[in-house]
C-alpha cells in the first residue's frame, strides 16, 4: 500500500490565489464566437455569451490576461474603443485574420468586473510605441482632466479601471513574434518603457517578458537587466505528447525552470540590492499537442483535451502549489475554444476534460501549502516522446506515480490533499496519514477519471471525464482509499485544530 504522510505544521508556502488565473486572446474563436457572439441565443444585449461567461465563472479565476499572446504585438488598443460601428477592421498578421475590434478594452473590463476577476493587460511592444502604451495606461487608470482619461469618460466610464498588471510585451524573443527583439534590445527597450510607464501610474505592476526560464541568452540576460524595474517575470510552457507518460511527466520541466529562473532572480536582486519582490508568473501554460498552429483563424488550435491532459493540468497545479514560494501567478492558456477547457457551439458550451481538475483545484485549494512525504511505486521515464516541445525530463526521475500536493486553511481546520495517479494501468490503495493532527468529521472525496487515458468529452457524450463526489467517515489520524488508474482524487477533510 502507498502512504502519504502530511505534516500540517510544516508550511512550505503561502498559496497565492492568482495561480488560478486565465488567459484569453483575440485568436481563433476565443473572443469572436467564444466570449462574444452577437446573434447567439446565449448573447446578452452587448453580444457577450452568458453561457461561456458562466462556465468561466466555474473556474474561479482571480485574474485574466488579455489581449495576447502573439496577437498583441500588432494590436492598437485605440482601434477597440468608442462606438462599435466606427471601429476599424484591421489585418491581424499574427494569426492571419481580420480583426473587427468589436471586443476591446471597455468590453474586456466589463467582462472582468462581471466575473469578479482582475484584468491583466499586455502592451504591444512589436509595432506599438511607448506613447501609445502610456496613452492606454492613462485611458485605463487616469484620474486627471486629460485627453485619454476624458476619452474613457466620453465612452461611458467615469471611474478609472485601476488596472494593476501590465505585461511588457509577449514572447518578444521569437522570430514568429511581430517585431521580435534580441534579449539586449528587449532589455534596453523594456527598461525605458518601465521607467516611463511608472511615471504615468506608479502603482502598476509590470511583468517582464521571459522565455521558458531556462535560456542563458534570454532569461539570464533579461532578468539581470530588468530586475530593478519590474515586479514580475513571466515564463511560458506548453507540453504534450501522444505518449501518456511523456504527456504527464513533461510538466515537471516547470520544476527545473523554477529552480533556474528563481535562482537568477534571487541572485540578481541580491547583487543589485533590489528590495521589492520579483515573482514568477507562468502567464501561459497548458497541454498542447494534437492541433498545430496553422495560423488560420477560425480553425486554429481547437485542441481536444484528453483525460491524460487533465492529469497533466492537475500536475501543473500541484507543482504551482508546491512551489508557491516563487510562483505567485499563473494563467491557463487559454480559456475558450483555443487550447481551452471551454468549447462553444450553437447549442451551448462543452466542458473539456481539463476543465474539471482546474475547477476543483481553484475552488478548494487552501491558503497554506504543507509538506507531504509520499511512499509509492515510481516510474523511470527512459523513452521520451518529445518531438513537439523538446522537453527532456527523464533526468528528473524516477517519478513517483502518485503526484501529491496538500494545503490547509490558516486556522488549521481544513486540509485538502490532491493526489494524481498517473499510472495508466494500476489503481493504488493509499493510506493518508496525518502526522500532527486528526480528522474531525466526514471527508469529501472528488474523483476525476475516465475509461482510458485518451478519453475526451464530446458534444454527444459530454460527461465521459467528469467529477464524482463521495463521502468517507473521518476520524483518527489516517484514512485509506483507492485511487483508480489514471485518475485524480481530491481529498477534502475537516481536521482538528492546528497544533502550534
Ligand atoms: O496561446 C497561443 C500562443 O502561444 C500565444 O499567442 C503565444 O504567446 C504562444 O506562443
Amino acid at each position: 500500500m502507498a502512504q502519504i504522510t502530511v505534516t500540517t505544521d510544516r508550511v512550505i508556502g503561502q498559496v497565492d490565489r492568482r495561480i488560478f488565473g486565465g488567459f484569453i486572446e483575440n485568436e481563433g474563436r476565443a473572443i469572436d464566437g467564444g466570449v462574444y457572439e452577437p446573434g447567439s441565443p446565449f448573447a446578452d444585449e452587448s453580444g457577450v455569451r452568458t453561457d461561456t461567461r458562466d462556465a468561466i465563472a466555474g473556474l474561479s479565476m482571480p485574474v485574466l490576461r488579455w489581449p495576447g499572446g502573439n496577437f498583441v504585438s500588432a494590436y492598437h488598443w485605440v482601434d477597440g474603443v468608442g462606438p462599435r460601428e466606427a471601429r476599424p477592421s484591421r489585418w491581424d498578421p499574427a494569426w492571419g485574420a481580420v480583426e473587427r475590434n468589436q471586443f476591446g478594452t471597455d468590453e474586456f473590463m466589463t467582462y472582468c468586473a462581471d466575473l469578479g476577476t482582475e484584468p491583466y493587460l499586455c502592451f504591444n511592444m512589436g509595432t506599438g510605441t511607448l506613447d501609445e502604451a502610456m496613452a492606454w495606461l492613462e485611458y485605463c487608470n487616469g484620474t486627471e482632466d486629460t485627453h485619454w482619461a476624458n476619452l474613457r469618460r466620453q465612452h461611458g466610464r467615469e471611474e478609472p479601471y485601476g488596472v494593476t498588471y501590465w505585461g511588457l510585451g509577449n514572447e518578444m524573443w521569437g522570430d514568429f513574434q511581430i517585431g521580435h527583439l534580441t534579449a539586449q534590445e528587449y532589455a534596453a527597450k523594456a527598461k525605458r518603457w518601465a521607467l516611463a510607464l511608472k511615471r504615468v501610474d506608479p502603482t502598476i505592476q509590470l511583468v517582464a517578458c521571459g522565455r521558458d526560464g531556462l535560456q542563458a541568452d534570454w532569461d539570464a540576460v533579461v532578468i539581470e537587466a530588468l530586475v530593478k524595474y519590474v515586479d514580475w517575470y513571466s515564463m511560458h510552457i506548453y507540453t504534450g505528447s501522444d505518449d501518456h507518460w511523456s504527456n504527464v511527466l513533461q510538466v515537471h520541466q516547470v520544476d527545473r525552470a523554477l529552480d533556474y529562473a528563481g535562482a537568477l532572480i534571487a541572485g540578481a536582486r541580491y547583487r543589485q540590492g533590489v528590495e521589492h519582490p520579483v515573482h514568477i508568473t507562468y502567464d501561459e501554460w497548458n497541454t498542447w499537442f494534437a492541433t498545430r498552429n496553422d495560423r488560420r483563424r477560425g480553425e486554429l488550435v481547437q485542441e481536444r483535451h484528453t483525460l491524460s491532459d487533465a492529469l497533466a493540468v492537475a500536475t501543473y497545479l500541484n507543482i504551482f502549489v508546491r512551489r508557491s514560494d516563487v510562483v505567485k501567478m499563473a494563467n491557463l492558456a487559454q480559456v475558450v475554444n483555443v487550447l481551452a477547457p471551454i468549447v462553444t457551439g450553437p447549442d451551448g458550451v462543452l466542458k473539456q476534460a481539463i476543465y474539471h481538475p482546474f475547477a476543483i483545484a481553484a475552488a478548494h485549494t487552501q491558503d497554506l501549502a504543507v509538506d507531504t512525504y509520499v511512499e509509492c511505486p515510481s516510474y523511470a521515464h527512459t523513452v521520451e516522446h518529445n518531438d513537439r516541445w523538446k522537453h527532456t525530463v527523464s533526468d528528473l526521475g524516477p517519478f513517483p506515480v502518485l503526484d501529491v500536493a496538500a494545503t490547509r486553511s490558516a486556522d488549521g481546520t481544513r486540509l485538502v490533499v490532491s493526489v494524481i495517479n498517473r499510472d495508466p494501468e494500476s489503481e493504488h490503495r493509499i493510506s493518508l496519514v496525518l502526522a500532527d493532527t486528526a480528522l474531525a468529521g466526514n471527508v469529501t472525496v472528488r474523483t476525476i477519471s475516465g475509461p482510458h487515458p485518451l478519453a475526451t468529452n464530446e458534444w454527444d457524450a459530454p460527461d465521459v471525464v467528469g467529477v464524482q463526489e463521495s463521502a468517507l467517515d473521518g476520524s483518527g489520524n489516517a484514512l485509506e482509499l483507492t485511487v483508480g488508474a489514471c485518475s485524480y482524487v481530491q481529498i477534502d477533510a475537516p481536521i482538528g485544530a492546528h497544533r502550534d
